[in-house]
């Protein structure tokens, strides 16, 4: 009955720099999804500003996640790419869903507890309707795929509950106005395995991330090689030679990021990996895997530092990007207007 356009939405914060952890788990993803899909891939600038953001750096960080996009891969022609600030709906749409969500499920929502941490009275009201804001990101396009990480995975259930409760509230206008089977589509997370989790350098349990203090435990997409190699060499190993089979790897997580690491960077399985280094030393590893990772990462870093030169051609991707977006949004918008019984 629901005859929902497949269309794929996802975002980023720009907030520091990407790093192999985003590259890995979630580009190479979205690259992929340009083949098959619609997709629409957004700079969350309005997301950035839950937490206090100095002006000048997020102008810096947007172009700069832009220029990521980019580099990776991400083509302006094929998908849309824009910063979210830039398309009034998502503001709009995320107020009436600040009206549908319940207290209750916001207070449920772990990142929030996470990111306020113990004085939860000194957060921002943003920070608290942060997943009303991503659910409004999503719907405003009627997106009904979302990739995202495991750690997104609870607001985009959220984001679900929302659309079925607006669909449910607004259910006798909704059939009124002629829309059938629902106004808004139960949005999908297609979440990525454990199998492209990048692990901290400095420490196999932990996930890679640009807020960890130590630069050391990430490769950055603007790190040259001199530095890639220098991180692969002081990552964390054990004393004992590589396994020769993926279960040798259990309890040895510093071991299983490295190979995991290499395994996504050759677009093969870890066991393959595995079956070329097994019952060799880390250091003999860690010298290959450098080449790798310089061969693959160094034209996403040249790519990158020539686009951050060229900040009239990113904002000229932005907007035209935002334009696209806005015209798939704004009658969307104007349909949940006539729902919800806004005049305009
Ligand atoms: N919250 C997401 C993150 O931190 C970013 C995000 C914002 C997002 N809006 C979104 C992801 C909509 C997917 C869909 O990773």
């Amino acid at each position: 009955m629901n005859t929902f356009v497949p269309r794929v939405f996802s975002g980023m914060q720009p907030t520091g720099n990407l790093h192999l952890g985003n590259y890995l788990g979630a580009m190479v993803n979205w690259i992929r999804m340009q083949e098959t899909h619609d997709c629409i891939y957004c700079i969350v600038d309005m997301h950035a500003i839950t937490v206090f953001q100095e002006p000048k750096d997020l102008i810096r960080s947007t172009r700069e996640v832009t220029a990521a996009y980019l580099a990776c891969g991400l083509d302006p022609k094929r998908s849309i790419i824009f910063n979210q600030s830039r398309v009034a709906m998502h503001a709009e749409l995320s107020w009436v869903f600040n009206c549908v969500a319940r207290l209750g499920w916001m207070d449920r929502m772990t990142q929030f507890k996470e990111k306020a941490g113990k004085d939860k009275e000194r957060a921002s009201l943003g920070l608290y309707a942060y997943p009303s804001l991503m659910a409004a990101d999503i719907l405003t396009y009627k997106a009904t795929h979302v990739p995202v990480g495991e750690d997104q995975k609870q607001h985009l259930e959220l984001a679900r509950d929302i659309a079925a409760k607006f669909n449910n509230d607004y259910a006798e206008r909704i059939a009124e106005l002629g829309f059938s089977g629902g106004f808004f589509p139960q949005p999908e997370p297609m979440i990525q395995g454990p199998a492209t989790r990048v692990m901290s350098l400095r420490d196999g349990t932990k996930k890679m991330s640009k807020s960890d203090a130590s630069d050391l435990s990430r490769i950055n997409l603007t790190d040259d090689a001199d530095s890639i190699a220098n991180k692969l060499r002081k990552a964390k190993t054990d004393p004992e030679p590589l396994p020769s089979e993926a279960a040798g790897l259990a309890g040895r997580p510093e071991a299983d990021n490295l190979i995991g690491i290499h395994a996504a960077l050759s677009g093969v399985g870890k066991a393959d990996v595995l079956a070329e280094y097994g019952g060799q030393q880390f250091s003999a590893f860690k010298r290959a895997l450098t080449d790798l990772a310089v061969a693959k990462l160094s034209p996403i870093t040249g790519e990158m530092q020539r686009l951050v030169a060229d900040a009239a051609y990113i904002d000229t991707v932005l907007k035209e990007g935002g334009e696209r977006a806005q015209a798939i949004a704004a009658p969307i918008m104007d349909d949940v207007k006539d729902i919800v019984g806004f005049l305009r």
